[in-house]
């Protein structure tokens, strides 16, 4: 960079953009950092003219040369949209910071089906994969997974949501996911919708052709969702489960393997059965089981009279036959189908209401709860 100002350039350089989820210094996207006689001018490369936060971009690196404003400089910020390679060469700079294997050998053990692994499988790494599933669909499964999602960003935590539902996909819908994923040569940036980064087959294909995913197609895509994705490392990355221990199930368990399992279900109290099948499902998936959420647990009419639809007591009775804990009792409420069916999480649409507070306290015991023990074999008595 010619004329480049140190100062200015570590002022901008430390700024995280909004949509890459790394500083501009380690993107190495500043083009311009320059300072002539009392003028501050920075230019800042963006992947394209499709890139989705300029404003907040534009706004942090404002901020970030605030001192520069305050000693009487006129500070400009122009962002440029970048050529093609300089996206596929983004993009590989992305998967060289976020610690992706591209190259390695076809086959590696404990590698995905390209030999390739997520960084969220590494033993470093630093993110907690909560994987919600349930033991049958309609029990809201994904609303407890995008409202726990949205809840854990609102506290404060990076949150990515991987929505592993293939073929039954509701996040876009759900989360209100509005914009495409950027693609940077083969890097795919999830949205970022109410702070959370998602990924969906439904962003890739029409509702009526999701059905064509199949096979060997369905193992490249969940592949890519946890390879290529660049998910910069989240505190945490939630995953709407398939239902069941179908492949798909199986394979996202394998691909990650330091996931915690955690179980929805509804009051009936059924517990048996179901607890079987939720510890079916935690042995099958070879995933260690951290909690039961019950939804639909009672319904209020607007005088308050409380009526416990479903029945009563699930939750607690799965929860003790599992020996985990009941981590959440969500109560049926409209705001939380109407939020879902206009992409407006009831967390969101109704920020003070009994629901947000539902999920701002299991948002918080989840986090309590911290990162699951991992035994590792050798160290096991016998
Ligand atoms: N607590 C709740 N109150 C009201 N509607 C709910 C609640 N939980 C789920 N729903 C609605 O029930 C339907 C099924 O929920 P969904 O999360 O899609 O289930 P699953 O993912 O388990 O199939 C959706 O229309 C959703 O909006
Ligand atoms: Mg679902």
């Amino acid at each position: 960079m010619a004329d480049r100002d140190e100062a200015v350039f570590e002022a901008v350089a430390a700024v995280v953009d909004p949509a890459l989820f790394h500083s501009l210094g380690e993107l190495g996207t500043v083009r311009r950092a320059a300072r002539k006689r009392g003028r501050v001018e920075v230019v800042v490369a963006v992947p394209s003219e499709h890139y989705p936060d300029p404003d907040e971009l534009h706004r942090r690196v404002t901020e970030a040369l605030g001192a520069f404003a305050e000693a009487g400089s006129t500070v400009s910020v122009e962002l440029e949209a970048m050529e093609e390679e300089e996206r596929a060469a983004l993009g590989q700079r992305l998967h060289a910071i976020e610690g992706v294997e591209t190259s390695a050998p076809v086959g590696a053990a404990g590698a995905g089906a390209a030999g390739r692994t997520s960084p969220l499988s590494a033993p470093k790494s630093r993110t907690r994969v909560l994987a919600i599933a349930s033991g049958k669909g309609g029990v809201g499964k994904s609303t407890v997974t995008v409202n726990l999602a949205v809840a854990l960003a609102r506290a404060g935590h990076s949150v990515g949501l991987l929505d592993a539902d293939i073929y039954g996909f509701s996040v876009p819908r759900m989360l209100g996911v509005t914009h495409a994923p950027m693609v940077l040569g083969r890097t795919i940036v999830p949205p970022v919708t109410h702070g959370v980064r998602s990924i969906s087959t439904g962003f890739f294909v029409d509702e009526e052709k999701a059905i064509a995913w199949r096979g060997p197609m369905l193992h490249k895509a969940l592949e890519q969702f946890l390879v290529d994705v660049h998910w910069g490392a989240p505190d945490f990355l939630l995953v709407d489960m398939p239902p069941g221990t179908g492949d798909v199930a199986l394979s996202v368990a394998q691909q990650l393997p330091r996931a915690e399992l955690y179980v929805v279900t509804t009051p009936q109290p059924a517990a048996q059965r179901v607890a079987q099948r939720a510890g079916a499902l935690a042995r099958q998936l070879r995933l260690p089981l951290r909690g039961v959420v019950e939804n639909m647990s009672w319904f209020c009419t607007p005088d308050g009279a409380r009526y416990e639809l479903f029945g009563f007591g699930g939750g607690e009775e799965l929860s003790s036959s599992l020996g985990v804990p009941l981590l959440a009792q969500v109560p049926l409420v409209t705001a939380i189908r109407e939020g879902a069916d206009d992409g407006r999480p009831a967390v969101i649409a109704e920020p003070d209401g009994e629901v947000a507070k539902v999920f701002e306290e299991l948002a918080a015991r989840v986090v309590a709860l911290g990162p699951a023990r991992v035994y590792r074999s050798e160290l096991k008595l016998s």
